[in-house]
């Protein structure tokens, strides 16, 4: 199986976006751009992600007593390119508070989940987390969610047909 292929047939599958932080033990934060983002189970309530085991942010996250879970908006696709970047300062001229085991939270997210770690599972090339939300919070209004699609951010209503795969495959 070819990998691009692979990933370009994921790519159809559209999702929000998160970036997802934590603080370390060391008390640095980290914080990640992820669309793996999901929801498990109502009773308890627990949501999930999956990190890659590439990712330099992984060790804080494996021993970090909580995370936070921030929904993006339309208008955060800003904050989304700064936390897929493994290099430089994430956090520059981002406003956060506190949540659950001191993550950060960033202002202007549509959604906030405050969670404690649940369980850690082998998911191949990354580490599926699942964890507890303990609060949530929403902030609705006029904003769009941000979404990622054929490999590009996108609001409600930014499908357009140029971005179509190369050669998708016949419909059976
Ligand atoms: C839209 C989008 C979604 C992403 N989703 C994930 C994800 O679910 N899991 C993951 O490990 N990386 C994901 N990434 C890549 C990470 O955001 C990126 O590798 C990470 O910020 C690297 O951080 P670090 O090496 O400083 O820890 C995604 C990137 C983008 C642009």
């Amino acid at each position: 199986m070819s990998e691009a292929a692979f990933r370009q047939a994921l790519g159809e599958f559209a999702t929000g976006v998160a970036v997802v932080t934590a603080r370390g033990k060391d008390g640095d934060d980290v914080g990640m751009t992820m669309s793996s983002f999901n929801s498990v189970s109502l009773d308890p309530p627990l949501v999930l992600f999956s990190v890659s085991r590439s990712a330099r942010s992984l060790p804080a996250m494996l021993e970090a007593g909580g995370y936070a879970v921030n929904v993006l908006a339309r208008d955060q696709e800003g904050i989304a390119q700064r936390f897929a970047r493994t290099l430089g300062d994430k956090w520059e001229r981002v406003r956060t508070s506190l949540g659950h085991a001191e993550a950060p939270l960033i202002a202007g997210a549509l959604a906030h989940f405050e969670c404690e770690p649940y369980a850690h599972h082998d998911g191949g090339d990354h580490v599926i987390f699942v964890a507890r939300v303990l609060r949530h919070s929403v902030h609705p209004g006029p904003k769009e969610p941000l979404l990622f699609f054929r490999r590009r951010y996108r609001g409600l209503d930014e499908a357009r047909d140029e971005d179509a795969p190369d050669n998708p495959s016949p419909i059976l």
